[in-house]
């Protein structure tokens, strides 16, 4: 019954945490930012941790049970190899030949006394080798192809979106904004000592009060 509570929690948590990230990518402008979006990337190393880690757990289970029965079948814990998981696992993904084994896929090549040796490729290296060709075909049928935007298209079409945004923000905006468009001169009596006394409170400190300069130049 607690297996089966697990099981069903493990199972909700997987679903529920795969359903909001999917949700926020499709809501969100920009989902993968870590500034705007930190619940995003929790999400998503929470659930690759919590995959990881049930993993883990099973991996141990197994080993345990497999350790009990061979204590059953009466052999000693000493004699147990409790790595024998990561021996395997690195095993497979090497594929390599222990060394007293190397005869078998010896070829008969024999250059002055150098052998050569037919080994597998490592499927680590190999699965990213081709992993490197699903992306070059990729990449050369969007860019090649379709025609994807290069670098300076991409930029410039992010500088119109940014125009855009500031045109809409500054049309929108409650505020007055002031900038090099907008400023106006003061030049009124009351306008020229408040701005006075602002110089005198915030940075007279530095370039004094006439502006003669001190830590702040003149
Ligand atoms: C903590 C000291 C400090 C305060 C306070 C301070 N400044 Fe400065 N300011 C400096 C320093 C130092 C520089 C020179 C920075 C540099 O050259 O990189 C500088 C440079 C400047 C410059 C450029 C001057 C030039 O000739 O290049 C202006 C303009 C300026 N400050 C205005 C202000 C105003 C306006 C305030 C108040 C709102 C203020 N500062 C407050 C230290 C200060």
């Amino acid at each position: 019954m607690k297996k089966y509570f697990q099981s069903l929690a493990y199972i909700s948590f997987i679903a529920i945490t795969f359903y909001a990230i999917i949700k926020a990518i499709k809501l969100y402008k920009n989902p993968f930012s870590l500034y705007e979006n930190p619940l995003v990337w929790i999400a998503l190393v929470a659930l690759i941790l919590v995959i990881l880690l049930k993993e883990l757990v099973s991996i141990v289970a197994q080993q345990k049970a497999e350790e009990l029965q061979l204590e059953k079948d009466g052999i000693t814990p000493e004699e147990i190899d409790r790595w024998a998981w990561l021996k395997n696992l690195i095993n497979q993904w090497t594929q390599a030949k222990a060394i007293e084994d190397e005869g078998e896929i010896e070829l008969d090549h024999n250059y002055d006394g150098i052998k050569e040796l037919d080994n597998n490729l490592p499927p680590w290296w190999l699965y990213m080798f081709y992993a490197t060709m699903i992306f070059g075909v990729i990449y050369l049928i969007k860019y090649e192809v379709f025609n994807g935007d290069n670098q300076i298209v991409e930029y410039e079409k992010s500088l119109a979106t940014a125009k855009r945004e500031l045109a809409n923000f500054k049309s929108t905006s409650k505020e007055t904004i002031v900038d090099f468009e907008t400023v106006t001169v003061l030049t009124g009596e009351s306008d020229l000592n408040r701005g006075k006394a602002v110089f005198n409170l915030n940075c007279a400190a530095c370039h004094l009060k006439d502006g003669g300069g001190g830590i702040g130049p003149i």
